[in-house]
């Protein structure tokens, strides 16, 4: 596969959805093919798991249950969107991916972290981000954040701040020892913040990002 697959992550509030937003037009002026999507959902069945799984009209949700359906709207993710962008040598960039479900369902609910890797490996068919970038803030920035824009917590936000912030040093010590996971300072300005991000980029993939890429 000839694309990229790039990766935004992080805590609520983090500034996902602004970079993934920023830096698909930031992409778009360049003329470097790619595609935007989000985790879960992505797709019309991805993002109806999204609902059942973010609005908690269903009441409560098991942590396995929980689990299984963000692996289901993965594999539908990485199925009908991921590796066909790939196949045409897109760069793809998600918000939220593999990482989200390590960090999330095993070290924030704590289900046992192999078997969530093994599962994981199973729904992504062993298709890992060329880079996830984890958007680093403090978990009370990132729900001030939210707040801030008038939003409620959904379902999984409203599990508390103790949860966030064990999810927050999850992604912190899971890029430890991951070359293809990086941390990136979520403070400042979003300007500030895809400053950053493009750094990275540019100087791990030149040849997709660089200034004679295109
Ligand atoms: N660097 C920043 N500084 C201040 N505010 C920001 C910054 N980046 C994003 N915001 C604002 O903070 C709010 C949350 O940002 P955003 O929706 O991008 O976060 P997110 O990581 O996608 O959150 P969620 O996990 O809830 O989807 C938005 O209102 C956004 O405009
Ligand atoms: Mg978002």
């Amino acid at each position: 596969m000839s694309g990229r697959f790039i990766v935004i992550e992080g805590v609520e509030g983090a500034g996902k959805t602004t970079q993934v937003a920023r830096l698909t037009r930031w992409m778009g002026e360049r003329g470097i093919a790619h595609l935007s999507g989000r985790e879960p959902g992505g797709t019309k069945l991805g993002e109806r798991i999204r609902d059942i799984l973010l609005s908690g009209a269903d009441g409560a949700v098991p942590d396995r249950t929980e689990l299984l359906l963000m692996l289901a709207a993965r594999t539908v993710f990485v199925e009908q969107i991921v590796r066909p962008a790939l196949e045409r040598g897109l760069v793809v960039i998600s918000d939220r991916y593999d990482l989200s479900t390590l960090a999330y369902q095993a070290f924030g609910r704590g289900l046992d972290l192999a078997e969530v890797r093994r599962l994981n490996a199973f729904a992504t068919g062993g298709l890992r981000a060329d880079l996830s970038c984890v958007l680093d803030v403090d978990v009370d920035e990132g729900l001030a954040r939210g707040a801030a824009a008038g939003r409620s917590p959904d379902r999984i936000e409203a599990t508390g701040r103790a949860f966030l912030a064990r999810v927050r040093d999850a992604y912190l010590r899971l890029a430890e020892n991951d070359d293809a996971v990086v941390i990136v300072d979520g403070r400042g300005s979003p300007a500030d913040v895809q400053n950053r991000i493009v750094q990275i980029l540019v100087d791990r993939f030149p040849e997709t990002f660089g200034a004679s890429a295109g």
